[in-house]
This record gives structure tokens, C-alpha cells and sequence, in this order.
């Protein structure tokens, strides 16, 4: 007897439609399973002969050859169980093949049978209904996140008797929605704003500027002087995302396995912060065994913060660099590799210099000059290179820390960042890969950031004056362009221009002590 169910592997964050053959015929009792399984998959055999036997239904003694085509891809996970126990039922009469057709299935088996939910569903639903398949069977447990998708039947299972109970007609099971609009409208409200952030208004710019111009930050300054408290509120500057970006970033999460079930749908934009002894495979992605999204992918379309970026691995620090380059990275494994989308705003921290007074006016920096200059170097050169604007936050004075008067909320500030970013959305129209200023290339530079004859002097008496690098010049422009924009100015002006410059106090002389 033969059967065949469709299920489905992710491979990063889109999935493979998979065919699981059965074969049983008379002889020896025999289980063999092929086409390239991976661990978790080979012992998916011990589970479900048990679940089998615990859910009162048989595995008759013969011999049983289930292969999973196409043979030539890897296959992970363990959501294979429910579709090769369904194989076998339906190869042994148990079942009638024919109720699976058109349907795809997945779950992995606890050893009684029950069902138990599997990272990913969301690219395997996607991936199912662009197959033109009609349902999905799968564990009750991830039918919130599959119901984002419309257009296929989603039933929820408890167990595989109930799926066999289903199939067989004995028991109905009605299709389960979520109600997608009030998933995306409900974002989880993190109590997060900017008006808890009591004075500061030079670093409350140039956040604005950043978050409008999609801007990487770094930001120096004392202990204390609430550069974690100011970056944990940058996603709520942010315009609010898209249905497609939300969908984007949920399926990185679902591979991940990180999605908690009260919230299928990532519907706010994520803030990431890793601690700095962080592995370069947890922060980029890969790993032993199942390559898994890193926290630059979680970041996607959010804000990946990096609290104290000194203290981090040089070496994290260089596996950095290309994704920010490329807003996606790509993990290569002997078989295959695999690309995970990594579109994240980098936010960074530093002390000025190791005891963290230096250039405090109250508190003697105690550091020796060789001591700063090994600090700075760390993240000196191609990481730099990929940061627009430095902030330095001084300590917060008493007088404002004191005061009563809120300053402006988060949501009015990102109304104009929003509008700078319609503006932006305009100029790009559709320049490939350009969406934001942050994004421009040396021919965006050229068409879009001209400068006259008294701009053009005022960057070059700067440049000279403060002693800026050759690297500083295209932030400037980069950065003075998004300060247009939030001004709704054409041209860029003498006055965008030198905040613009304001924003590379790294790149001053007077840090290479
Ligand atoms: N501008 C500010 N307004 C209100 N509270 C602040 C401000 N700056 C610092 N604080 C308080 O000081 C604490 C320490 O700030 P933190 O963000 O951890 O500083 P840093 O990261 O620069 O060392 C914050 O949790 C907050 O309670
Ligand atoms: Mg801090
Ligand atoms: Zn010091």
C-alpha cells in the first residue's frame, strides 16, 4: 500500500513544500526513513510509532519505507511527525488517503499522541497557500499565526486521534481566524516615550534626525546620562509599520521560535539588545545545526541597540559590517546557504573612555592617554564608517532632571519624522534600494545633496577647522539632507549643513589623544 501527504520545511525564513511517500508491504517489521533527514526528523520515527500505538490506533507489523522528496534538499525540524503518522495511517487503511488531498500538514507528536506547536508556521502557510493548497492541519497552538494568512483553511489539533477522529468525519472542526486588523491596530504598548526623557533636547534632535533620515547613531557619553533610557525609546519615533513589514519581521521571529503565542503578529517595531558577550552567531545568525535568524535579523525593521559597544568582541564587531552594508545576510552551510532579511537601525552606546569622565568638566577623567586611545580604536574605522550621526549626551542637569514640564511626546515627534520620510519616499520614487536618506549611494549624493557656493564653503572651512575626515564629508551631506527634509527645504541651507556637522564629533582630532 502507498500513500503521500504534503507537508512542509522552512529553510530560513521561507519554506519547501515537502512530499512524505509511504510504502508498507508484508514481511519483518521494519521503519526505514529517507530522503536526507536530519537528526531531529530520524527520530521522529521513535515518536511516532509510539504516538501511534498511545492514540489506539495500529502499526501493524510490515515493512515501512516513508521518504521525503524532494530527496536532494535538507530537511529540519520536527514537524514531520503528524504528516508521516497520518502516512502511515492512511497507507494501512487507517485513513482514507484521498481526504488529505489538497491539505498540508504539520505538527510535531509528544509520545501519547498529543500534539505539540512547531517554529515557522507562518512561511509554511504562506508557502502552502502559494502552492494552491486549500487547508493546513496543525498544532492548536500555532493557529493564531497561521490565520494571519487568509485565503487557506486553518484547523486547529490537540492530538493525532482528534486528526484521525477529523479526517474520518467523526468530529468537525471548524476553520480558525484571528482577526487580523485588530492584531496589527493592537500594538503592544510598551509604556515607552520620549517625554519621560526630562531635558536632553540636543539628543532628542538628533534622534529625531536619525529616526527621519533612517540614521545610524552612536551616542557618548558619562554614566548615567540616560543613553539607555533615550535608545529604548527610539522605536516610538519611528513611523509606525506597514502590514507587510509587520509580516516580514513575524516570520523571522516564527523561524526563531521566539514569538510568544499571545501575539502572533509583530505588529510594533522590534528593539533588540543584545549583551555585549554575545556570540558572533547568535549576533549575525547560523550556529551549529539548524541555522537560526541572529539578533541583527530579530532587529529587522526595528532598532538593533548596542549598549556599550566597546565591550563587545572586535570581532562582533566586523561580522557587522556587511550586513549593514547590505541590510541582509547570508549564512553558508556545506549544502546550502541561507539569506535572512537584517533591515535594522543600529543604535550604539559608548563611555568617552574607560573610567567615563573624560571631558567632564566636574569629574578628572583618571584614563591614561594610551588607555583612551586603545578604547577608542575598538570600534575605530569600518564600523564607524557605517554610522551617520554621533550624539554626545552630557549628564542630565538637576535643574531639568528637577522640572516638571514634560517636553514633546513620541507621537509628535514621529509625526514629522513621518512626513520627512513622504518626502523622501517622493525624491527615491523608485531608485533601487533607496528609500530613505541613509540609503544614498555617491550618485544620490551627487544628484540630491548639491551644495552652493556658501554651503560649499562652510563644509570646507569645517572639515579643515575641526579636522574632519575624508569619511565624515558623505555623512554630512547624508545627514543634512534629512535635516532639509524635516524642514521641508528644498536646497540644503548653511544652517542644515552645520547641524549636519555637528553630528561627527568622532571624527574630531581631539579624540586621537
Ligand atoms: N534625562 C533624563 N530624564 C529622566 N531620567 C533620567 C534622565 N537621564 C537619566 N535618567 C535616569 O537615570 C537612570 C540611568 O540612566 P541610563 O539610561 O541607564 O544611563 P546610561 O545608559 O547613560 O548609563 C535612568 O534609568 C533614569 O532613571
Ligand atoms: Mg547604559
Ligand atoms: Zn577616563
Amino acid at each position: 500500500m502507498f500513500s503521500q501527504v504534503r507537508s512542509a520545511s522552512t529553510i530560513g525564513v521561507n519554506a519547501l513544500i515537502v512530499d512524505i511517500e509511504t510504502h508498507v508491504e508484508n514481511g519483518m517489521f521494519n521503519f526505514a526513513l529517507v530522503g536526507l533527514p536530519d537528526n531531529a526528523v530520524r527520530e521522529s520515527r521513535e515518536r511516532v510509532g509510539a504516538a501511534i500505538k498511545n492514540s489506539g490506533l495500529a502499526m501493524p507489523i510490515r515493512r515501512y519505507t516513508v521518504n521525503l522528496a524532494p530527496a536532494d534538499v535538507r530537511k529540519e525540524g520536527s514537524g514531520f511527525d503528524l504528516p508521516i503518522a497520518l502516512g502511515i495511517l492512511a497507507a494501512t487503511d487507517q485513513i482514507a488517503g484521498e481526504l488529505l488531498r489538497g491539505t498540508l500538514i504539520v505538527g510535531e507528536l509528544a509520545l501519547d499522541g498529543a500534539l505539540r506547536p512547531v517554529h515557522g508556521i507562518l512561511p509554511v502557510v504562506l508557502e502552502a497557500r502559494a502552492h494552491g493548497l486549500r487547508r493546513i492541519l496543525l498544532p492548536r497552538e500555532n493557529a493564531d499565526e497561521a490565520a494571519l494568512v487568509d485565503g487557506i483553511e486553518v484547523i486547529p489539533l490537540e492530538s493525532l486521534r482528534q486528526t484521525s477522529e477529523f479526517l474520518n468525519a467523526g468530529l468537525t472542526i471548524g476553520s480558525h481566524h484571528v482577526d487580523r486588523e485588530v492584531l496589527f491596530r493592537h500594538r503592544d504598548d510598551t509604556g515607552l516615550d520620549l517625554s519621560d526623557v526630562k531635558g536632553q533636547e540636543n539628543v532628542k534632535r538628533a534622534f529625531e534626525v536619525a529616526a527621519a533620515g533612517g540614521h545610524n547613531v552612536i551616542m557618548v557619553g558619562p554614566p548615567g546620562a540616560g543613553k539607555t533610557m533615550i535608545a529604548k525609546r527610539i522605536p516610538t519615533l519611528l513611523p509606525p509599520m506597514t502590514f507587510e513589514e509587520a509580516l516580514e519581521t513575524t516570520k523571522i521571529h516564527s523561524v526563531a521560535g521566539i514569538l510568544p503565542g499571545s501575539t502572533p503578529l509583530v505588529a510594533s517595531r522590534p528593539f533588540r539588545s543584545p549583551h555585549h558577550t554575545i556570540s558572533d552567531a547568535a549576533l549575525v545568525g547560523g550556529g551549529l545545526g539548524v541555522a537560526r535568524p541572529g539578533e541583527i535579523s530579530l532587529a529587522h525593521h526595528g532598532v538593533l541597540f548596542l549598549d556599550e559597544l566597546p565591550e563587545f568582541a572586535r570581532n562582533a564587531l566586523e561580522v557587522l559590517r556587511q550586513p549593514l552594508e547590505d541590510n541582509r545576510i547570508t549564512i553558508s552551510r556545506t549544502k546550502l546557504s541561507l539569506t535572512f532579511p537584517c533591515n535594522f537601525m543600529l543604535v550604539s552606546s559608548m563611555n568617552p573612555c574607560p573610567c567615563g569622565n573624560f571631558g567632564n568638566p566636574n569629574t578628572d577623567c583618571t584614563c591614561s592617554p594610551p588607555q583612551i586611545q586603545r578604547y577608542m580604536s575598538k570600534i575605530s574605522g569600518p564600523l564607524l564608517d557605517r554610522i551617520d550621526i554621533h550624539v554626545e549626551v552630557a549628564a542630565v542637569k538637576y535643574r531639568d532632571l528637577a522640572s516638571k514640564r514634560s517636553g514633546e511626546s513620541s507621537a509628535q515627534v514621529r509625526q514629522r519624522v513621518i512626513a520627512a520620510r513622504g518626502v523622501q519616499a517622493e525624491r527615491f520614487g523608485r531608485r533601487d534600494g533607496v528609500y530613505k536618506n541613509a540609503d544614498m549611494g555617491s550618485r544620490d549624493l551627487r544628484d540630491f545633496c548639491q551644495l552652493d557656493a556658501p554651503c560649499q564653503d562652510l563644509l570646507k572651512m569645517a572639515m579643515s577647522k575641526l579636522g574632519l575626515s575624508a569619511r565624515a564629508y558623505d555623512k554630512i551631506l547624508k545627514v543634512s539632507r534629512t535635516i532639509a527634509d524635516l524642514a521641508d527645504a528644498e536646497a540644503i541651507r548653511p544652517e542644515h549643513l552645520s547641524e549636519a556637522i555637528q553630528y561627527r564629533s568622532l571624527d574630531r582630532q581631539f579624540w586621537n589623544v
